[in-house]
């Protein structure tokens, strides 16, 4: 996910920035799979499908949650693009399937939310995006700490950091804690 130091991620149904070095990066992580004969799987609530300039994303299994999946026709099912009614029952589903190499979720908040619990997602590509830009849809930083990822933004985040290729953008990968939770301050085994 990309996100301001605040954790803002979204504005008015679609991106708040236009940072083409960050959504090459997107795509490279998203596409690339060490067996050429398997693809990814992108997975998406509806709000952010129906925000995305070019869909499917080609070259990957396009998975859209919407609670009224399974009822609705969509014109643009295909072989890459599958509605779904559930993060457990996509996330189980493309588990099974041997075509499948890495399955992203990709956004947005709500989808996020759900995910930060979910016991099959394990670790968080965020860039950090240093930008004033507006936001009115956050990323849940405060659950995600509550639920054994620990800071997903660090103090030295409001830093820009530059790189040879990226200005302004930092790319973190992080782990989530196996077993251990912190609810209200404490350590506690258990969901959160
Ligand atoms: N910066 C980033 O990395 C990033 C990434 C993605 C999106 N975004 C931004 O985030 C914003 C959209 O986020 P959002 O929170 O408003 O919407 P969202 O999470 O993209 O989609 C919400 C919709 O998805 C469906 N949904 C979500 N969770 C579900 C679940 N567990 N089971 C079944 N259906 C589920 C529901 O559809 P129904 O109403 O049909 O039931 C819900 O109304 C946009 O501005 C987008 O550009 C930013």
């Amino acid at each position: 996910m990309a996100m301001t130091p605040a954790g803002g991620i979204g504005h008015q149904g679609t991106l708040p920035w236009h940072v083409p070095s960050e959504l090459r990066h997107f795509h490279r992580l998203t596409t690339a799979t060490l067996d050429p004969k398997k693809m990814n799987a992108v997975v998406m609530g509806r709000t952010t499908w129906n925000s995305l300039p070019i869909r499917p994303l080609p070259n990957r299994m396009n998975v859209i949650l919407s609670s009224s999946a399974p009822l609705t026709s969509h014109p643009q099912t295909g072989s890459h693009v599958m509605f779904m009614n559930g993060l457990d029952t996509a996330l189980t589903a493309l588990a099974a399937r041997s075509d499948i190499e890495n399955t992203f979720v990709i956004g947005g908040a709500q989808v996020y939310n759900t995910a930060l619990d979910h016991p099959r997602v394990t670790k968080a590509r965020v860039s950090i995006v240093h930008t004033d830009s507006t936001c009115d849809v956050f990323f849940p930083l405060e659950k995600a700490q509550s639920c054994g990822w620990g800071d997903l933004i660090r103090p030295d985040d409001s830093v820009p950091e530059t790189t040879d290729t990226y200005t302004g953008i930092k790319f973190t990968t992080f782990e989530r804690r196996k077993s251990k939770y912190t609810i209200n301050g404490e350590e506690s085994d258990g969901a959160c």
